[in-house]
């Protein structure tokens, strides 16, 4: 059955600073789109009653798990209908960014310094509470004691209370209710995914990430770049946020969990449960930590110094290297590995560029800090001008003559009664948003002196025509109703059956203990350590996945 877990955010990052439709028109769209968000702020600390009632924190935007179920009638209505408001820290430090630089960079509302502080608190509470000193490595969900285990666990109140809920529930009851208003199908649907939801479960527990770490090392960047414009909201960001403080290898990426083997062995007693037991590189990851890094080295939040470490400058440049491979060479053909959490591939472009833009606008008005800066510069310019501009302008469609807009997959998964594909285009708002989020950023540069975002000179004309007609068509759509506010923005370490990690070629499969796992054609799971070590033939790649079956596809 092909359900996946992801998380959805209702908001859109639209910089406003093109002419046609009409300026006003843009300007009065902003202005809504502001106010809808600001509206989906708790402003409060609710409990939970699921499933009528789920806990919001206080500060907190509305962010929802869904499953991605898609096919017939039957499941696209599930689709709809199955929600759960989820608290995490990653949506809130996104949305809090991108109204900062809607602000700053495109003439949108100013959000009040209220509506910052309650949301950088509300994001204070994810830090590691495991870790005995005061540091800013950030964990997804809020971590709460284990009283068995004596260590801080992540998390999800409202999806836990939800598993609960499937246990003390008389499903007997349930079914034949549906049974009776002749949902037999739905029936069905909910047994499997019973039947599954332990393997749902066993992602709950993770440890502290990379990812949330940079992401609120970028939002306290942001707000000490704009510390005129918020100085409360600064100061409560650095207030809270104190500075934290080996051998050399051939490669250094930056991962997603921070945690190694050594930690996965340790805390798999603890009841934190790493997906696999095996730390990954997701690419989108790679592109928010060099933002992090980058800009808190800009805004000064951190010194220069800390690229002098030869640790941190091997990562810092390894991973942009990657990602530039990444941009030019299609992900390697592999979007489903290259992208593992983040499935949308415009959104991890205008990450991308997002670090790009800032290195030209620092270096433009001065010298960048670090060699390594400059480096970083010219390597993602001109993958971005180059390969991802390439493919943004391929992958548009037309509406009409003067409008375009872009699709991933949500709600294009489905089959009409007549068992035709039919297309409802439920992220196309959201799609749309993230390409040209990605040209904007990657072709314009902000100028300090008269606080606009320029076009470079050289910017090709298809790239400023495929922004204004991308531009039209959002305008068009955005408060219509006429299509969902939908996103992957992120899926979960388990998508469902089919994409298991287990499922893929491993050359390291063995216990804790080193002794190898035995191949006898069963699956085991448990105190498994299963992954990739090193680089192997492409031969033997392509063989493992021959024999083990792998999935090659993400959907
Ligand atoms: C709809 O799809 C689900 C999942 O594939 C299946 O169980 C169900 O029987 C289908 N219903 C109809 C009416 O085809
Ligand atoms: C779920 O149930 C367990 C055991 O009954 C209980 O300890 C826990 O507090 C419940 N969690 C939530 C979020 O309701
Ligand atoms: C669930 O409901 C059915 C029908 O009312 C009843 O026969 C059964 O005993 C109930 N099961 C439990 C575990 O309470
Ligand atoms: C990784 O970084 C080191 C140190 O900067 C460099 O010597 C090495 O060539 C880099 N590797 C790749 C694959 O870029
Ligand atoms: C990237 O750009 C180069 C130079 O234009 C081209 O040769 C190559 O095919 C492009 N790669 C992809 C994946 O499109
Ligand atoms: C990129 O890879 C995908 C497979 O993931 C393929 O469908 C697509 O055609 C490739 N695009 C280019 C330009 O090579
Ligand atoms: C290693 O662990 C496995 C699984 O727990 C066990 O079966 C095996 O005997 C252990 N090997 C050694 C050498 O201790």
């Amino acid at each position: 059955m092909a359900i996946k877990l992801f998380l959805f955010l209702g908001y859109f990052a639209l910089i406003s600073c093109f002419k046609p439709p009409s300026t006003s028109d843009i300007s009065e769209t902003v202005h809504k789109l502001f106010e809808t968000i600001r509206g989906m702020q708790a402003t409060k600390t609710m409990l939970p009653d699921p499933p009528l009632e789920w806990a919001k924190f206080k500060g907190n935007y509305e962010s929802d798990v869904k499953l991605y179920f898609h096919g017939n009638s039957t499941m696209s209505a599930l689709r709809y209908m199955f929600k759960v408001y989820d608290n995490n820290m990653f949506a809130t430090a996104w949305i809090t960014s991108c109204l900062v630089e809607a602000y700053r960079y495109g003439n949108a509302p100013k959000p009040t310094e209220d509506q910052i502080i309650m949301s950088v608190d509300a994001i204070m509470d994810h830090r590691n509470k495991n870790l005995k000193y005061a540091n800013s490595i950030m964990a997804f969900w809020p971590q709460i004691l284990d009283e068995e285990f004596k260590v801080y666990q992540s998390t999800p109140v409202n999806l836990l209370a939800m598993f609960n809920l499937t246990q003390t529930t008389n499903w007997t009851v349930v079914y034949d209710l549906f049974d009776k208003i002749g949902l037999h199908d739905v029936t069905e649907i909910m047994k499997h995914l019973l039947a599954t939801r332990e393997g749902y479960q066993h992602v709950f527990k993770i440890p502290p990430d990379f990812d949330d770490t940079s992401v609120n090392l970028g939002l306290g960047s942001l707000l000490r770049d704009n510390v005129i414009h918020f100085p409360y909201a600064s100061a409560a960001w650095e207030g809270q946020n104190k500075k934290a403080a080996s051998e050399k290898k051939d490669v250094s990426l930056v991962t997603t969990w921070v945690q190694d083997l050594v930690d996965v062995k340790t805390q798999y007693f603890q009841g934190i449960d790493t997906p696999g037991n095996v730390n990954n590189v997701d690419i989108t990851v790679c592109a928010n930590a060099l933002f992090g890094i980058t800009n808190a080295i800009l805004s000064g939040l951190v010194t220069s110094e800390v690229l002098y470490d030869p640790v941190l400058q091997q990562l810092y440049l390894n991973t942009s290297t990657m990602i530039e491979f990444q941009i030019q060479t299609n992900f390697s053909g592999r979007p489903d590995l290259a992208l593992t959490y983040y499935p949308s591939v415009f959104e991890f472009y205008w990450f991308v560029a997002r670090t790009y833009t800032q290195l030209e606008r620092k270096a433009r008005i001065g010298e960048l800090p670090h060699e390594a800066m400059r480096t970083v510069m010219e390597g993602l310019g001109s993958a971005l001008k180059g390969n991802m501009t390439q493919h943004v302008i391929s992958q548009s469609k037309m509406e009409g003559n003067d409008m375009i807009y872009y699709d991933d997959f949500l709600g294009d998964g489905d089959i009409d009664n007549n068992k035709k594909h039919v297309e409802f285009g439920e992220d196309r708002l959201w799609t749309t948003s993230m390409a040209i989020n990605a040209l904007i950023t990657t072709w314009t540069v902000y100028n300090d002196a008269t606080q606009k975002l320029n076009w470079y000179d050289d910017t090709p004309t298809e790239v400023k025509t495929t922004v204004q007609k991308a531009t039209t068509w959002l305008n068009t759509y955005i408060l219509s109703g006429k299509y969902q506010p939908w996103n992957a923005f992120f899926s979960g370490s388990f998508k469902g059956f089919g994409t298991s990690w287990s499922s893929y070629p491993a050359n390291r499969d063995e216990y804790f203990n080193g002794t190898k796992v035995p191949h006898d054609g069963k699956r085991h799971y448990g105190e498994i350590i299963r992954g990739m070590e090193g680089v192997m033939e492409e031969d033997w790649y392509q063989q493992q996945i021959k024999l083990d079956h792998a999935p090659v596809d993400f959907h």
